[in-house]
């Protein structure tokens, strides 16, 4: 694992700092494999970052995107991860409906849209059940209590290790989510953490020892590179660590 961890200035200095990595991630993929695949986190922190993004000048027609979780809501409900992407990025370019591919919500049970998805996957990265393709950015938030994608403390979906994507659960609620083994495939892990409310739980992520079901953002370890980018709100001890 290649770990990063780089404090901004403030919010707007974070987005740039994160669109010019994605921005220097396309191009090679599309030389090597023809095509750019991202997952998207939701939450309100990576918004700018898709409206910054929907002003480039970029190979639509090459780049792929999928999310890393949902909320368990209709496409045109308010909590709808893709929905936020659509009006902040996705409905103001070029890009065909066939390169974007939502989570589905619309199964009876959640635990069928995760197989749903997972089988997109599976025929979109032509890979065999049990295998876990690798998206060339992975991008990530965290909660003030230390949960990703849909991955919350001391839930099931911590357990799954064989699927690419399995239901996640805050509060009763569901959700779909990518396991953290699909998570740590992927070729570029970037998370994306902006306020003072992140502090405690990110003191607890970098911390030599400490449960990563208490702390599921621990369990983020990839392969390739991981980046956590911080607004200095949140990351003032780690920059002071550093
Ligand atoms: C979601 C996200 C979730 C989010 C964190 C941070 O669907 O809610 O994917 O993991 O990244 O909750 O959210 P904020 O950026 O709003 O703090």
């Amino acid at each position: 694992m290649n770990k990063k961890i780089e404090v901004l200035s403030d919010k707007p200095a974070l987005v740039n700092r994160a669109l010019e990595l994605i921005l220097s991630k396309i191009e090679p993929a599309i030389q090597e494999r023809g095509q750019f695949t991202i997952a998207l986190s939701g939450g309100s922190t990576p918004k700018p970052l898709y409206e910054a993004i929907a002003t480039q000048k970029l190979p639509w027609d090459k780049i792929h995107v999928f999310w890393g979780d949902e909320r368990y809501v209709s496409p045109d409900h308010q909590d709808s991860n893709q929905l936020m992407a659509r009006r902040a990025w996705l409905d103001k370019v070029e890009i065909s409906e066939s390169n974007i591919h939502p989570m589905p919500t619309d199964a009876a049970e959640p635990s069928q849209a995760a197989v749903k998805y997972e089988e997109h996957l599976q025929k979109f990265f032509q890979v065999s059940p049990g295998e876990f393709p690798a998206l060339d950015v992975n991008l990530l938030g965290m909660g003030d209590d230390a949960h990703t994608a849909s991955l919350f403390p001391h839930t099931e979906a911590l357990n799954v290790k064989d699927r690419l994507v399995t239901v996640g659960n805050k509060d009763g609620n569901s959700r779909l989510t990518f396991t953290y083994p699909f998570i740590n495939a992927a070729r570029c892990v970037i998370f994306l953490v902006a306020g003072e409310n992140k502090k405690p739980a990110l003191a607890q992520v970098f911390a030599p020892q400490a449960d990563s079901s208490t702390y599921p953002s621990r369990l983020i370890q990839p392969q390739g590179e991981l980046w956590w980018l911080l607004d200095q709100a949140a990351g003032s001890e780690v920059a002071h660590q550093k």
